[in-house]
């Protein structure tokens, strides 16, 4: 079997944060977790999707797969080779395999750039190509992403919304990357060009034989995207599966919640069931708060559970619990 395109395992994000103890008096440094024992893994032509609501991590874990953080102790393997990101060699290894694609285009995109000027940023700085080839691949890559040839010596204020997205896209295929990370790349555009922008990365990855990590909070986007799905709720994957699994029989209660619609991850809380969102649980389960089915084990942190294809990190799944898990309310 093929080595997997990228691995990921123990991958967590910590940041140093100022707080301030009383009025006027000295700040103290604290650390904030953001990203809590990460693993997941993708492989060739896969979309894996990930998915959360603002505030889970996603973006986060998105800039420490491409060595923006640096995190300790985790391993990162491309095509099986293990990369220390804080090695040179292995950190332009990564950010030659892995390109990613931001949700704001504007902001992404340098406004005093041509984006014929933007696109030849992709390219890897060591590849010495001719003026007339770098013109070629730029006018290839346009092409790929159906970008008009007349736009590639406009600025990005002159662009659309759905044009500057295609210019990040081209930006990030020039260089021949194998994963492209996608963190929420049609949430700032209208729903009619978020359409074309999904079928555009459908058509592309076919074409170019990559793999798409692709990050959104929205589960329909999921549905029509992606292969294999990771739920991430305040820094922790508390469901790997399908999505046809995760859709059909979501494992995990907060899965249950999102797929049946008692919380949206817009922050809206929806529910039906008569239970509140509720902040994470700093000790135990981290879904604790506002899980319906906890119980007295759920004050233990649970551990990832295989199951079958999927992961599921809850005490229902434990074989010592099973009998909880058939009966329905368990607080
Ligand atoms: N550089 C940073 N320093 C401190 N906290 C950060 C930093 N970057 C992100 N965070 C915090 O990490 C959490 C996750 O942020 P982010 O990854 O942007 O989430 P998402 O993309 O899912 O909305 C948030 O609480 C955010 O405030
Ligand atoms: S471990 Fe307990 S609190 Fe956490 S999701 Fe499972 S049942 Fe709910
Ligand atoms: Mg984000």
């Amino acid at each position: 079997m093929n080595e997997p395109l990228l691995e990921v395992e123990n991958l967590t994000i910590q940041f140093r944060v100022k707080t301030k103890l009383l009025q006027g008096g000295q700040s103290t440094d604290k650390w904030k977790r953001v990203l809590n024992s990460i693993s997941i893994s993708i492989n060739e032509g896969e979309t894996f999707g990930i998915v959360g609501e603002t505030g889970s991590g996603k973006t986060t874990l998105a800039r420490a797969l491409v060595g923006i953080h640096k995190p300790k102790n985790c391993t990162i393997k491309i095509n099986g080779k293990k990369i220390d990101s804080r090695k040179r060699d292995d950190l332009l290894l990564l950010r030659r395999k892995i390109g990613i694609v931001f949700q704001d285009p504007v902001g992404s995109l340098n406004p005093r750039l041509t984006v014929s000027d933007i696109i030849l940023e992709g390219l890897p700085t060591d590849k010495k190509l001719s003026n007339e080839e770098r013109e070629g691949k730029v006018k290839e890559v346009a092409k790929y992403v159906e970008l008009p040839e007349s736009k590639l010596e406009s600025y990005p204020p002159e662009l659309s919304g759905g044009e500057k997205q295609r210019v990040s896209l081209a930006r990030t295929i020039i260089g021949g990357k194998k994963i492209l990370i996608l963190d929420e790349p049609t949430s700032s555009l209208d729903v009619s060009i978020q359409a074309q922008i999904l079928n555009l990365l459908i058509r592309l990855k076919k074409e170019l034989s990559v793999g798409y990590i692709f990050i959104t909070h929205d589960l329909n986007v999921i549905k029509y995207m992606c292969d294999r799905v990771a739920v991430l709720y305040y820094g922790e994957i508390l469901e790997q599966n399908t999505a046809f699994e995760l859709f059909e029989h979501p494992k995990h209660p907060y899965s249950e919640d999102l797929i049946g619609a008692n919380f949206s991850l817009s922050g809206t809380n929806l529910s039906t069931t008569g239970h509140e969102s509720g902040e994470p649980s700093k000790e135990g389960c981290v879904y604790k708060n506002s899980c319906p089915k906890r119980f007295v084990a759920c004050d233990e942190d649970p551990p990832i559970l295989n199951l079958g294809k999927g992961q599921v990190k809850c005490w229902l799944y434990d074989e010592r619990y099973k009998s909880v898990s058939t009966k329905k309310n368990t607080i």
